[in-house]
């Protein structure tokens, strides 16, 4: 009798936990005047001393060392930042970034923030230039899968948009597909509305794959 309430509780217990889950927000940065204010005026001097620190994996100006490490030159401060509060607050995980945007301030974050956006985006073409799938998704999208063309939100040359849609170009193939599965898979959900979750969810590994050849490709 009693093992068998037991097993009830538990049992009502896991059937929370995902909605428990689920009901938290994607992020905690929320971008009202006053938010994008504090991010323009980070200040990129002091960026660039704090960025040693981040500098043996993702290079000593923002183009990282190794596929697997994201290039942060040229990026859009206000996708930086978020991403930084998003590791510091939980809403992404990783095992390297967790810890380390813990240890910094929300100023730290926007000095950073504004030093790496100023430096001039990473241009490292790919041994791999032949990405049809990927060509057509960037520009017709597919509406069939209601998949809009990837450009719309990324720029017609992958430098993102305001406020914070990132800029793809540039960027190693291996780390956007890495982190395009990551969505698929939900292991990644920091995207406000579930907008590229949503997305990665209908493409296909091969397609996948692809679009981080041609956005590494993409000179801006
Ligand atoms: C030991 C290696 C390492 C160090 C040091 C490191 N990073 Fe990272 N960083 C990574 C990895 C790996 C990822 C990708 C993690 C993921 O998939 O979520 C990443 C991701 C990021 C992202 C997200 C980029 C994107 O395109 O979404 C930002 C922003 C970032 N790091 C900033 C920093 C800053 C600022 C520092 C220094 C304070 C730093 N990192 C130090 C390894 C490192
Ligand atoms: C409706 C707008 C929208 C469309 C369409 C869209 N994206 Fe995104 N994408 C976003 C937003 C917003 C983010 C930032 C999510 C966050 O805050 O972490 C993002 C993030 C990404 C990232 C992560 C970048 C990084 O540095 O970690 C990749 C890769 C990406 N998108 C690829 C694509 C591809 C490929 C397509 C087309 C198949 C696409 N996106 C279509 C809005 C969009």
């Amino acid at each position: 009798m009693g093992g068998l309430i037991m097993k009830n509780i538990l049992l009502s217990a896991a059937l929370l936990l995902p909605c428990a889950s689920f009901a938290q927000p994607s992020s905690q940065v929320a971008w009202t005047a006053e938010q994008i204010k504090f991010v323009d005026a980070g200040n990129p001097q002091k960026g660039q001393s704090l960025a040693i620190t981040c500098s043996a994996c993702h290079g000593e100006k923002g183009i990282s060392a190794a596929p697997a490490y994201p290039s942060l030159a040229g990026q859009l401060p206000a996708y930086i930042y978020k991403q930084l509060q998003d590791y510091s607050d939980g809403n992404r995980q990783n095992p390297i970034m967790s810890g380390l945007a813990k240890t910094l301030s929300k100023q730290d974050a926007a000095d950073l923030a504004a030093w790496y956006g100023s430096q001039p985006a990473a241009f490292q073409s790919s041994s791999q230039m032949a990405y049809p799938l990927a060509e057509v998704l960037v520009k017709n999208g597919n509406s069939e899968r209601v998949l809009p063309p990837c450009e719309v939100c990324h720029g017609g040359n992958g430098k993102g948009q305001k406020i914070d849609i990132p800029a793809l170009s540039g960027q190693n193939a291996d780390y956007i597909s890495t982190t395009l599965k990551a969505f698929k898979a939900g292991s990644r959900g920091n995207d406000i509305y579930s907008r590229m979750r949503t997305i990665a969810q209908a493409l296909s590994d091969e397609e996948i794959m692809e679009l981080g050849y041609y956005y590494q490709n993409i000179k801006r």
